[in-house]
């Protein structure tokens, strides 16, 4: 009855101390860089962390994830890496919960913060992660939105940098559709002081926000609708599906980025030894040939990978790792 009575009368924890993970545009360039050290580290080390990115007390830590969204990569890394870190965790579907019942996202994050050290979710509305964040007590982590997702980047740099060396001063294209990836590459080149050149059909540039914050921001942003132009002498080709989930109208979208698919004349403009990325899933014959996907530029295997470290690298953080 004592111990009841203490925890009910608990002081609740800051939120302003919590360590969300919703954009790479919310964290200063040195933690971004710290992000993609962590994971290097992170794989150097194996399977269990090295001993100073190992979060406190990760033995009794519990990652909950929370899916609006089918997932593949995000949700087996992300339980994978909490496991390696030695915490545990609870995967659900949102229709799994009250969420799906209509349950406000103020109450389920002051739930969950009671139950849970961190939570990641991949939603359909970004808003869904910042009214979470909002409230709850513990870590929220963007495992893919509408809007971006900033974890695939942090795998993105550290695969980049395994293959071709620092990432700053380097030039990265992105060919296809202004989406949620895109948008990642746009916070990152700008937070790590990289050329980032997009080649986007303008019916599908990305964010307009986005675009200005980079440029307010100092970002090295080129936008064209002319994919060679963009591509030409990259050190890295990157592209996604040109419909993303949730996206209803396929036909348009496959008209309007058919110019902008990655083929082996795509490529041969980038600069010698370049590599070809894509988050996947890949759809060939689509956003890239299998050429090019299964060919000798391609990263793809290393990116998907790198997940996974990148994944414990963003958890130690949150979980309060410097
Ligand atoms: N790249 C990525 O996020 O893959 P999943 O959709 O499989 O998680
Ligand atoms: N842009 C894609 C990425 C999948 C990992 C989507 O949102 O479906």
């Amino acid at each position: 009855m004592q111990h009841l009575m203490k925890s009910a009368t608990a002081k609740p924890r800051q939120r302003a101390d919590v360590r969300h993970f919703l954009d790479l545009s919310d964290l200063d360039a040195k933690v971004v860089r710290r992000l993609v050290d962590m994971a290097h580290a992170m794989k150097q080390a194996g399977r269990r962390p090295p001993p100073d990115l190992a979060p406190a007390d990760i033995d009794q830590k519990i990652l909950i994830m929370i899916f609006e969204k089918p997932s593949t990569r995000t949700r087996v890394s992300f339980d994978v890496a909490m496991r390696q870190l030695g915490g545990q965790t609870i995967g659900l579907n949102d229709k799994d919960t009250q969420l799906g019942r209509g349950e406000p996202l103020s109450d389920t994050a002051r739930v969950l913060s009671r139950y849970g050290d961190a939570m990641m979710l991949r939603v359909n509305a970004h808003a869904t992660l910042t009214e979470l964040a909002a409230h709850a007590t513990i870590p929220v982590i963007n495992g893919l939105s509408d809007l971006s997702h900033p974890c695939q980047i942090v795998a993105d740099l550290m695969t980049f940098e395994e293959s071709r060396g620092p990432i700053k001063g380097a030039t990265v294209a992105w060919a296809g559709d202004g989406n949620n990836v895109a948008v990642s590459w746009i916070h990152a080149a700008t937070r790590l002081g990289f050329k980032l050149r997009l080649a986007c059909p303008p019916q599908l540039n990305p964010d307009r926000a986005v675009l200005d914050w980079a440029k307010a921001e100092g970002g090295d942003i080129e936008l064209t609708d002319d994919a060679p132009t963009a591509v030409a002498g990259a050190d890295c080709v990157v592209t996604d599906t040109w419909v993303s989930m949730g996206q209803a109208d396929a036909p348009r979208r496959k008209q309007l980025l058919g110019p902008y698919a990655v083929d082996d004349q795509l490529m041969a403009r980038a600069r010698k030894g370049a590599i070809f990325m894509h988050c996947l899933p890949a759809y060939r014959g689509h956003e890239v040939a299998a050429s090019v996907i299964d060919g000798p530029q391609s990263v793809v295997w290393d990116e998907a990978e790198n997940r996974l470290h990148a994944q414990k690298a963003i958890l130690a953080w949150c979980l309060g790792v410097d």
